[in-house]
């Protein structure tokens, strides 16, 4: 499973501040068998941001992950760029992470994250910190497998209770 990751940062961009969140994803990934195809940092340009999900998932990447954007700030366009290319959304994984998280911090209200599905492509957005990647992924991480395997025709039905 190849797997694309984009941070959005101003600042990442302009090499002024390291990028410690898409470097976490790429980290926690590799930990759990997927492959990197593409890591990248973009400034947080809704146009920029949703070429290159659509070049990554052109390319053939089946999960593309976002860090950052997502907030209040008037610069955090990341959501707005998924939703510029998703076909389907995937309302359960951003509740999911959101659930989660806020039994850690009531701000992971502040993260207007969205997720969705490009043809054989699904686009998670994460929030903008290492801490916040590492607590999303390791509770969404084994769902998502499953749910991969069923958009890409790996695996058969869900188990039915
Ligand atoms: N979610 C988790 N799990 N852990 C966190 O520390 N931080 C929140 C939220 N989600 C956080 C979290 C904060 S403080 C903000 S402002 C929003 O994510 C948006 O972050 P972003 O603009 O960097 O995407």
């Amino acid at each position: 499973m190849r797997v694309g990751v984009i941070t959005a940062s101003d600042k990442g961009y302009a090499g002024e501040r390291e990028d410690l969140s898409g470097k976490k994803i790429v980290s926690t990934m590799e930990e759990n068998g997927y492959e990197i195809a593409k890591a990248i940092i973009l400034p947080d340009d809704r146009q920029m941001l949703a070429d290159e999900m659509i070049s990554m998932s052109d390319a053939g990447i089946h999960l593309i992950l976002t860090t950052g954007g997502t907030g209040f700030s008037p610069r955090d366009v990341t959501p707005e760029a998924t939703k510029m290319v998703i076909e389907r959304e995937a309302a359960g994984i951003p509740m999911a992470i959101l659930s989660y998280s806020l039994t850690i911090t009531d701000r992971a209200m502040l993260s207007r994250a969205t997720a969705g599905i490009r043809g054989e492509t699904l686009i998670v957005n994460l929030p903008g910190s290492p801490k916040a990647v590492q607590e999303a992924l390791e509770y969404i991480l084994p769902a998502l497998k499953h749910g991969l395997d069923i958009l890409l025709g790996r695996d058969g039905e869900c188990a039915r209770a």
